[in-house]
């Protein structure tokens, strides 16, 4: 009865967390973009190109170009791109 309810706590916290990563990744990946990309583009004006794209098609384009052009680091990467993904998807 006690483990399970700790189990159950340890559950809920971890999901949890999870949400609030989710939550927080657009806001770490504006400061990315801002740090990394925001001397040369603006978040509005970039990558305008592939509007048309569905977010997975986007996001395989955008992770092999990234990855030679001032985003070297997979983590930092991604959260750019779902950055971008969610402004181009309004
Ligand atoms: C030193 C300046 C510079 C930095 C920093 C830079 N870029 Fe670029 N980027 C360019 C130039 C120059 C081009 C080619 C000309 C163009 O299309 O605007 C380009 C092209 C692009 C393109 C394709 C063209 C388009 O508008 O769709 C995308 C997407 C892009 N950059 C995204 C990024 C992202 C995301 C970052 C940050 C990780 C970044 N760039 C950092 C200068 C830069």
């Amino acid at each position: 009865m006690f483990r399970s309810g700790i189990a159950l706590l340890i559950a809920a916290a971890i999901a949890g967390l999870g949400a609030c990563a989710a939550e927080t990744a657009g806001a770490e990946g504006k400061k990315l973009f801002n740090k990394r990309c925001g001397n040369c583009h603006k978040v509005g004006d970039v990558g305008q190109g592939l509007k048309g794209l569905t977010a997975e098609e986007r996001t395989r384009h955008l992770d092999r170009f990234l990855a030679v052009h001032h985003a070297p680091d997979a983590t930092e990467r991604a959260a750019i791109i779902a950055y971008m993904n969610e402004r181009l998807d309004r």
